[in-house]
Parts: C-alpha cells; structure tokens; sequence
C-alpha cells in the first residue's frame, strides 16, 4: 500500500465512529428544532402581536437551557474535545472558542429567560426585544453547532482511533448525571415530548395561533 492510499484508509470512519457521531448528531438536531420552534413562535408574536401560550415559551427555554448545560457540553468538553486535543494540537484554537461558548450560550439563555419573565408582566412592548434576542441566539448556536459539525467531527475522524471513539459513543449514549445517577436523557425526552405537544402547529401538535 502506498503512502497515500495508507492516509486515506486511516479516515475511514469506524463502526464505533459513525455510532458516536450520529449520537451527537442527533442531540445537535434536538437543539436545532426547538430554536427554530422558538425563532418560528416569537417571530408570530412579534407580527401578530399576540403573545404565544407562555408556557410553551417556558418549556422550550428549559430545554436549551438544561440539555446543553447538563448533558450536551460537559460531554463534548471531557470526551469529544479532550480526545482531540490529547491527539493533535491543530484545533486548540477552535476548541478553545467552543468551550467559551458553552459558557456564553449558558449566559445567554439565562438573559432570554429574565427576558420571558419581563415580557410577561411587559406585555406587548417586551415581544420585539424578545425576539431579537430568540434571534441573537439562534445564530449564535446555530454557528457554534456548525462549527462542531463542519471542522471539529471531521478533525476528530482523522484524528481518534477505535477506543477514542468507543469511550466518546458510551458517554453520549449513557447521558445519565454522574452526580444524581439520573436518567436525564429520559427526563428530556418527556420534555421534548411535552413541547412537541404543545407547540402549536406547524411546529407542533398543539392548536394553531389564531
Ligand atoms: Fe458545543
Ligand atoms: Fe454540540
């Protein structure tokens, strides 16, 4: 085997790769539906002017707010990113942005939720600047999750080997608090469950926003 045609077997992603992949994926694509539920909700209140059931609003706040926090992040910062710096140099930089932004999605978030609470006693004058933020932190996550998915994963299939991947695939695959030993992942997929019924359509099985 040439020296190129070795290079090029050595990206081939294994069995426990792909697995490990799709789970993070697959939470990514969580995420990803309840901001655009989100973006979808507030930008109805902010031209309609009528405000969303809150408790939707609420429900879907929780979730971007404890997935990542307590399950998403810690994983990809003790597996994922610690594996790829352990092996290569080349994404510190990358890395070291995306571990700041775990820390100022959490910032966000918890900005978006003062905001919920002001706009319930606000009312009407409150819809605009709350979806701005909405707005403000779709991009902002939808690009850090870019970021993972376009130069981090494809970095980290070059650059992990079998048991990097295996270790990676059981921490996302478990998803329980190493503190409280709950089954967290189980908890949030009641909740995505709750905001998927009570989202109003088309986002949702709920009634439509007249
Ligand atoms: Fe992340
Ligand atoms: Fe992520």
């Amino acid at each position: 085997m040439n020296s190129t045609a070795a290079a090029t077997s050595t990206v081939q992603p294994s069995h426990a790769a792909r697995d490990a992949v799709r789970l993070i994926r697959d939470e990514h694509s969580r995420l990803a539906a309840v901001i655009h539920g989100m973006l979808h909700l507030t930008r109805q209140m902010a031209k309609t002017k009528v405000a969303p059931d809150l408790k939707v609003l609420r429900a879907m706040l929780f979730y971007i707010s404890e997935y990542p926090e307590r399950l998403h992040h810690p994983k990809e910062d003790q597996f994922l990113f610690a594996r790829l710096r352990d092996r290569t140099h080349d994404f510190d930089g990358a890395l070291d942005k995306l571990e700041a932004q775990h820390a100022q999605g959490e910032a966000l978030v918890h900005k978006l939720e003062h905001m919920l609470i002001r706009l319930e006693f606000a009312g009407e004058q409150a819809y605009v600047p709350f979806m701005e933020m909405v707005e403000q932190y779709a991009e902002f996550y939808f690009g850090h999750m870019r970021v993972e998915e376009e130069t981090i994963i494809p970095g980290a299939e070059q650059q992990l080997d079998q048991a990097d991947w295996a270790a990676i695939g059981n921490a996302f695959a478990a998803n329980t608090d190493p503190l409280e030993k709950k089954d967290l992942k189980g908890d949030f997929e009641r909740l995505f469950t709750l905001i998927v019924n009570i989202a109003p359509a088309p986002i949702g099985l709920g009634d439509p926003v007249s």
